[in-house]
């Protein structure tokens, strides 16, 4: 089973982190392919957790080969730390491979997020501040500043340059803050230079080569579907391509090369930062989920919003990325709920909807049509074989399975490494 993608289903945030790491013993490399430092994965190994935010979780195994692919973004300074605070806790970080073609994100782009959400006001995304949005702005308007521009000061000056003179118009202008001086920046972008330099590589090519190797590959999305800037809750959405597609144009790699397309799902829904959220609980039941499931970011600390499992996300998620298998996470999560609700289609203007409105203002007042599945008490965190699971438990997996739009390959009963039931093999 040469190459898997690895996606969110849903909001982010689902546990991908976990999945990836599992699989790692098994895989040869772990290809990081979209977003930046915006992800945050929490990993838990023993006693040890790691929040990984830049780097791909399959860093953590020794003998996989990590790489940044070119659809990343990167913030070198971000890099660096990560890095640092992994070798400092005794990971061995020496095989990172850092496409030559990924964008770096440059400082006045972090400060361009943070003021152009301000300026939004009431509009906002609620990004997480970390230049994501600009950087890929750049990229696409081809003013951005490429891996491989940090090794020729000359050319990065003039890029720079470039890029600040419609910047600085608008840093001032329109935001009224202080103009980015060339050299200041040139300097911050240098910093990292020369220890970056042994990292950088033609990924594509080595992709392709382990690929022709008969080696495993794992592509790792961060954000998800319903983040993602074509398929997602448009405008409040990341600005990469977080569905499968982007593992291709994300890495270099063919999409005749793909053998299987994971997606990530939580038991029950969250969402962090702005935008429609159907399922969305304003009661205890929300609070119970945020509190047991320990619903606050990784990244930037927030509280998640929570709500029910969301069926038609799930088979809007599962055609978008061409679902071969769900991974369904925090099963566990849900014991001791009398009754669990699970949204099967939407109501709006009192038309039942199965599918995804495409009308964007349609989605935002789309009420849940939920089914009620009943829950279970006993404690499943210790349970590794499905058989093992109280009935009902059982049954709403079997029951999510039927309208998912993809078979539940995998079942998570706690954060740890261990806590899984296997279905199927993910990779077999
Ligand atoms: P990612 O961004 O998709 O990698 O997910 P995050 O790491 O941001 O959030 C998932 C959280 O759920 C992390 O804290 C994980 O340790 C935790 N987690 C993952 N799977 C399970 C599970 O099956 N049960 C429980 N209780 N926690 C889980
Ligand atoms: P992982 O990989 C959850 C959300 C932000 C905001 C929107 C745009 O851990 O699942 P950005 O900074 O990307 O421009 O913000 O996307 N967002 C995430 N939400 N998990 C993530 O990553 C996210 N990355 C971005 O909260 O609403
Ligand atoms: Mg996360």
């Amino acid at each position: 089973m040469p190459a898997v993608v690895v996606v969110g289903a849903q909001w982010g945030d689902e546990g991908k982190g976990k999945a990836t790491d599992q699989l790692g013993s098994r895989v040869d490399y772990v290809v990081k392919f979209n977003g930046g430092n915006n992800a945050g994965h929490t990993v838990v190994v023993g006693d040890e957790k790691y929040a990984l935010h830049l780097l791909p979780s399959g860093i953590l195994t020794p003998g996989v080969v990590p790489v940044i692919g070119n659809g990343v973004v990167v913030d070198v300074d971000v890099l660096f730390q990560e890095l640092d605070d992994l070798t400092e806790r005794g990971v061995d970080v020496s095989k990172l491979r850092v496409s030559a073609n990924a964008h770096v994100i440059p400082s006045y782009n972090r400060t361009l997020d943070k003021v152009t959400e301000r300026f939004l006001g009431k509009r906002q995304i609620g990004t997480t501040g970390r230049g994501i949005g600009p950087t890929y702005a750049d990229k696409m308007s081809r003013v951005g500043l490429r891996i491989q521009d940090l090794f020729d000061e000359s050319i990065l000056r003039q890029k720079v340059e470039a890029a600040l003179e419609l910047k600085n118009q608008i840093l001032v202008k329109v935001y009224n803050r202080r103009a980015a001086a060339v050299d200041e920046v040139v300097a911050e972008l240098l910093t990292h230079a020369e220890r970056l330099r042994p990292m950088v590589a033609d990924t594509a090519l080595e992709l392709n080569e382990a690929l022709d190797a008969g080696k495993t590959v794992l592509f790792e999305a961060g954000q998800a579907a319903m983040l993602d800037v074509d398929h997602g809750t448009y405008p409040f959405v990341t600005s990469s391509s977080a569905t499968a597609g982007g593992a291709c144009t994300g890495s270099g790699i063919g999409p005749t090369r793909i053998d299987r397309v994971v997606g990530v799902i939580k038991a029950y829904a969250t969402r962090v930062g702005e935008g429609p959220f159907p399922t969305e609980l304003f009661d205890e039941s929300g609070d119970f989920l945020r509190t047991t499931g320990g619903e606050f970011g990784t990244t930037t600390g927030r509280p998640r919003r929570t709500g029910w499992y969301d069926a038609v996300v799930a088979r809007y998620a599962s055609r978008v990325n061409g679902l071969t298998d769900l991974v369904l996470t925090k099963l566990d999560v849900l014991t001791g709920l009398e009754r669990i609700p699970v949204c099967v289609a939407y109501d709006v203007d009192g038309v039942r909807l199965d599918e995804m409105p495409t009308d964007q203002s349609a989605y935002h007042h789309a009420t849940p049509v939920y089914e009620e599945f009943e829950g279970w008490s006993e404690d499943i965190t210790g349970v590794r074989e499905f058989e093992d699971l109280p009935a009902a438990a059982q049954s709403y997996v079997l029951e999510l399975e039927k309208i998912s739009g993809a078979r539940i390959s995998s079942i998570g009963v706690g954060p740890d490494r261990e806590a899984t039931i296997i279905r199927h093999d993910l990779l077999g």
